[in-house]
Formats: C-alpha cells, sequence, structure tokens
C-alpha cells in the first residue's frame, strides 16, 4: 500500500476551496469522487457538498447516510453560483456535483465560481476524447475566470500497464493536466455508497480505495 500523501493545509494559513466535480459524460465517477473528496475534506475542515446534479445523486446518498463526521450537504441544482457566494463564508472547502452535461446551467456556473475543476474519466480512448469539449469549455471559462485550475483524473483503472501507458498517451495530447493518481476499479465504491459511507469509514475494505483518494486530494490542493 503507498503511503498517502499529507493534505491538510500548513497551520494559521488562510485556505479555502471551491472544487467542482464536472465532465460531459455519464457515469464517469463524478458523484463518486465528490462524496469521497468531500468526506476526506470534512475530517480536516468545515466542508460542503453541493448537489448541482438535477438527478439528485448527492442527495439519495446524504439520507441514508448515519455518522455525524460527514460534510454538509445542500441543494444547489437551483443555481449553483447563489449557493456558493451562500456558503463559502461558513466552510473552508466547497465541493460541487455537476450533471453529466457541460453546457447545463449548473456546469457553467460552477466553472465560473471553482478554483479547480476535477473531471474523471474512464481509461478508454473514447471517453478521452469526449474530454475535448471540456477542455474548450474551461478555456472559455478562463475568460472570466482566469485562475481556474483543471485536473483530469483517470478511473476505473484496470490493472493493465500496457493500457496505463497508451492512456497516459492519448491525455498528452488533450491538453489538460492529470493527476498521477489513477483510481482503481474496486467494488468498495459502489459498496460504500450503498451503505451511505465513503471509502475512508469502510475499514480495511476500504484502505487501498482511501489511499487512493487521499493521494488525489493531496494532488488536487497542491495545484
Ligand atoms: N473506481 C470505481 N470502481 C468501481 N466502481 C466505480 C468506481 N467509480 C465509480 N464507480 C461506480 O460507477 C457508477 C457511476 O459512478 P458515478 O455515479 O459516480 O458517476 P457519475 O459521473 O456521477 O454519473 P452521472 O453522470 O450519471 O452523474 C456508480 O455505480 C459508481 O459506484
Ligand atoms: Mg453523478
Amino acid at each position: 500500500m503507498t503511503k498517502p500523501q499529507q493534505f491538510s493545509p500548513p497551520r494559521g494559513t488562510c485556505f479555502m476551496s471551491i472544487i467542482a466535480i464536472i465532465g460531459n459524460k455519464g457515469g464517469v465517477g463524478k458523484t463518486t469522487l465528490a462524496i469521497n473528496l468531500a468526506t476526506l475534506l470534512s475530517e480536516q475542515a468545515a466542508t460542503c457538498l453541493l448537489d448541482a446534479d438535477p438527478q439528485g445523486s448527492i442527495l439519495h446518498w446524504a439520507a441514508m447516510v448515519d455518522n455525524a463526521n460527514m460534510p454538509a450537504v445542500f441543494d444547489a441544482t437551483a443555481n449553483v453560483g447563489n449557493a456558493v457566494a451562500q456558503y463559502r463564508d461558513d466552510y473552508q472547502h466547497i465541493l460541487i456535483d455537476c450533471p453529466p452535461q457541460l453546457q447545463s446551467e449548473q456546469t457553467q456556473a460552477a466553472l465560473a465560481s471553482a478554483d479547480v475543476v476535477v473531471i474523471p474519466v474512464l481509461p478508454s480512448p473514447l471517453d478521452l476524447w469526449a474530454t475535448v469539449a471540456v477542455n474548450e469549455g474551461i478555456a472559455s471559462a478562463r475568460e472570466s475566470n482566469p485562475d481556474l485550475k483543471a485536473l483530469l483524473v483517470i478511473n476505473q483503472m484496470e490493472p493493465s500497464t500496457k493500457l496505463s501507458k497508451l492512456i497516459r498517451d492519448v491525455i498528452q495530447e488533450l491538453g489538460i493536466p492529470a493527476a498521477t493518481t489513477t483510481l482503481n476499479r474496486r467494488v468498495v465504491y459502489r459498496a460504500s455508497v450503498l451503505q451511505g459511507k465513503s471509502v475512508s469509514q469502510m475499514g480495511r475494505t476500504g484502505a487501498f480505495a482511501a489511499d487512493e483518494m487521499r493521494n488525489l486530494l493531496a494532488e488536487i490542493l497542491a495545484i
């Protein structure tokens, strides 16, 4: 097991982050990342998770949660910009789970408000090529949000070195930096949601997943 990196900010520093999980494809892991990253952040600092997807997956998950150590969850589908403005003074970290359409008003508002956008992608060239539109969306969001940072995350990786190398080669052509950490395909990502938990709350079954998620979070906070 690789040693998870440290992701907590230095003591005494004022550190705030707005992280949007976006994409132009369904089922790539946006909600999974949002739940797990927000839960890890909530162990360190006041964190809220905004459900900006009309599918309401985060709200469904939150209804199953039976644990005090969880991020606060709010429905932000009606107006993401207003929700960010409303909660930014009360929470150190805000995560936004977006619908699978780049052009949706929720994703556009998230692009306008975020410090960082995280884009999960499946390890397939077809999925990666679909992110070209995301790159264009980020470029146009930077006209009004010039400091916006972006990070691709390969999710549901299969243990294949050859595939991993091929995928890295395709990613290089896309123009969006990719996280060094990849998330493997693991049953615990599904099982944890069913139990209203994050992978870091699944004990030994979730240990590998929790480690990769901590490593990813450290990368996101460092960009
Ligand atoms: N690394 C992983 N290993 C195994 N299963 C995963 C992994 N990541 C996500 N999943 C599963 O894949 C499915 C789709 O994930 P998720 O709902 O997070 O995607 P999404 O991008 O939010 O989808 P949508 O666009 O419909 O909102 C879920 O069943 C989830 O549990
Ligand atoms: Mg989702």
